[in-house]
C-alpha cells in the first residue's frame, strides 16, 4: 500500500518535473525572435513652418497622413501667432491637441531670436512619445516598436547659453556616438538622426554642423538623417567612407563615397547613410542648383526648368526589412514628388541552370533571415509571357528570426525545351511584406 502511494508520487514528480522543464526550454524559443512582433509604424518630418497659408497645408497634410508622430525638424513659428503658445495653439488646431508633434530646435528658436524659444515652444508642444535620453527639444532620442531609435541634435544652435558643438572629442559627439552604437547593440534596425541645420546641399546654405559631424554619420552609416533649414527638398545618394573616400569634404564631389546612386529610388539597408533634407514646411522656398559643387551627392532635388518646387512634408513607413519614404507635396501649382525604399537585402545570390531536359535547378543564398519567413518562386514564359507562382506552399527559410543565412535549391521540372525562362523570388519578410530578387534568364535545351 505504502509503496503504491509512493510511486504515485514520484509519477507526480516526475510529471511534475516534465511540465517545469518543457516550460523553462520553451522560454528561449519564443524570445527567439526579437522583432518578430514589432508593429510597423509611419511618421512626418518637416522644417521651417511658419504660420502661412502654405503651413496650413502642411499642417493639414500631416493631419491626414495618419502618422505615429511627427519630427520637427527646427525653425518653428518665424514670430507667427506669436507668442509660443499661441502657435502651439494654431498647430494643435490643425494636427490635434494630442498628436505627438516632437520637436527640435532651429536657429529661429535658440537665444536671443525674436521669434521664439525651444523651451517655451516645448512647454506647449510636449513630448509625447515617452521614455525620451536627454534634453527634448534640444538634444534627445527615443525608440519606438523596438524597430528604429530617433536621434534630434541640435548643432551650430545657441541654447541656453551653450553654442551646441559636436567636434571629435567633444562631451555632445561622444553622447551622439554612444545613442548611434547603443541603438546598433540594442538590434534596432533603424538608425534616424535629425537636425535643423545642413552640411551638403545644393541650395543656399553651406556646413554649418561641421565636417566632424557629418561624417561621422556617414561613417556610422545613419540609416537616415533628416535635416531643415534649406527651405526645399533634396534626397541624397547613399553614402559611405571606405578605402577611397577617407571624409567628405564638402564645395567638391569625390565619387568613390557614394555606394548607391538611388536612380531607382531603392537602396541596400546598411550600405550607407541616406540624407533628405525637407525645410519645406511653409516659408519661402529656396532653389536648388543643379549645377551647385556638391549636387552630384544628391539623386533628387527640384531641377529649375524642370520641376516646380512646392511645400510639403515627408511621410515614412518603418518595417523590420524597409524603410519607405515619400514627398508628400500640399501647395498647388506642382507635381513635384519623390518616393524612396532603403530595404534589407537578404539574398546573397541567385541563379538558374539547366539540368535535364525538362528541369532547371534555381539555387540561392540568404545572409540574415533575421525579418524572413520564406519565399515564393515565380517563372514567366517567353518575354511577352506573364509571371505566375510555381509553388503552392510558400518554402520556409531555415533559420527564421536569426541573423544568419542557409542555401537554398529548388527545381523547376515543367520546362519545356527551346523555351526561354525567366524566375524571380519573392522573399517573404516576417511583418507580411514581401522583397522581390532580381529577374534571371535561362534557356531551355
Ligand atoms: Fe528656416
Amino acid at each position: 500500500m505504502f509503496s503504491r502511494i509512493l510511486a504515485r508520487r514520484v509519477v507526480c514528480l516526475a510529471v511534475w518535473l516534465a511540465i517545469i522543464l518543457l516550460t523553462w526550454q520553451s522560454v528561449p524559443l519564443l524570445t527567439a525572435a526579437p522583432n518578430a512582433q514589432a508593429t510597423a509604424f509611419t511618421f512626418t518630418a518637416v522644417g521651417d513652418l511658419g504660420g502661412s497659408t502654405n503651413t496650413d497645408g502642411v499642417l493639414t497634410g500631416i493631419s491626414n497622413a495618419g502618422a505615429n508622430f511627427q519630427l520637427t525638424l527646427g525653425d518653428l513659428s518665424y514670430g507667427a501667432y506669436a507668442p509660443e503658445t499661441a502657435w502651439c495653439s494654431y498647430v494643435q488646431s490643425k494636427v490635434g491637441a494630442t498628436f505627438p508633434f516632437e520637436l527640435g530646435a532651429g536657429n529661429h528658436d535658440m537665444d536671443a531670436q525674436p521669434t521664439g524659444h525651444i523651451n517655451n515652444f516645448a512647454a506647449c508642444l510636449p513630448d509625447r512619445i515617452g521614455n525620451l535620453t536627454g534634453a527634448y527639444g534640444k538634444q534627445y532620442y527615443f525608440d519606438y516598436q523596438n524597430l528604429a531609435r530617433i536621434i534630434f541634435i541640435s548643432p551650430d544652435l545657441t541654447l541656453d547659453g551653450e553654442t551646441y558643438a559636436y567636434t571629435v572629442g567633444s562631451a555632445r559627439y561622444d553622447w551622439l556616438v554612444g545613442a548611434i552604437d547603443g541603438a546598433r547593440s540594442a538590434t534596432l534596425p533603424w538608425v534616424i538622426v535629425a537636425m535643423h541645420k545642413n552640411c551638403i546641399s545644393t541650395g543656399v546654405k553651406s556646413c554649418e554642423i561641421g565636417t566632424d559631424l557629418f561624417n561621422l554619420l556617414v561613417a556610422k552609416k545613419v540609416d537616415l538623417v533628416l535635416q531643415g533649414h534649406e527651405h526645399n527638398y533634396q534626397r541624397s545618394k547613399q553614402l559611405a567612407l571606405n578605402a577611397t573616400c577617407a571624409a567628405i569634404a564638402p564645395n567638391q564631389y569625390d565619387a568613390p563615397c557614394v555606394t548607391d546612386d538611388g536612380t531607382d529610388n531603392t537602396y541596400a539597408k546598411g550600405a550607407g547613410m541616406v540624407l533628405v533634407i525637407v525645410g519645406t514646411g511653409g516659408k519661402g522656398l529656396y532653389a536648388s542648383d543643379p549645377l551647385d559643387s556638391e549636387a552630384n551627392y544628391f539623386a533628387r532635388i527640384a531641377v529649375p526648368g524642370v520641376d516646380v518646387a512646392r511645400h510639403g512634408f515627408l511621410q515614412v513607413s518603418v518595417s523590420a526589412s524597409a524603410l519607405s519614404g515619400q514627398f508628400v507635396g500640399t501647395s498647388p501649382g506642382s507635381t513635384f514628388s519623390d518616393a524612396f525604399r532603403i530595404h534589407t537585402t537578404t539574398l546573397a545570390n541567385f541563379t538558374a541552370r539547366v539540368v535535364a531536359a525538362n528541369r532547371v535547378r534555381l539555387d540561392w543564398t540568404t545572409t540574415s533571415e533575421r525579418t524572413l519567413v520564406g519565399f515564393n518562386v515565380w517563372r514567366r514564359r517567353g518575354v511577352r509571357g506573364a509571371f505566375e507562382k510555381l509553388n503552392i506552399a510558400r518554402l520556409p527559410v531555415r533559420f527564421a528570426g536569426q541573423p544568419f543565412g542557409a542555401a537554398y535549391f529548388w527545381r523547376d521540372r515543367r520546362a519545356l525545351p527551346g523555351n526561354k525562362y525567366f524566375y524571380k523570388l519573392k522573399l517573404i519578410h516576417s511583418d507580411g511584406t514581401g522583397e522581390w530578387s532580381d529577374v534571371i534568364k535561362v534557356k531551355a535545351p
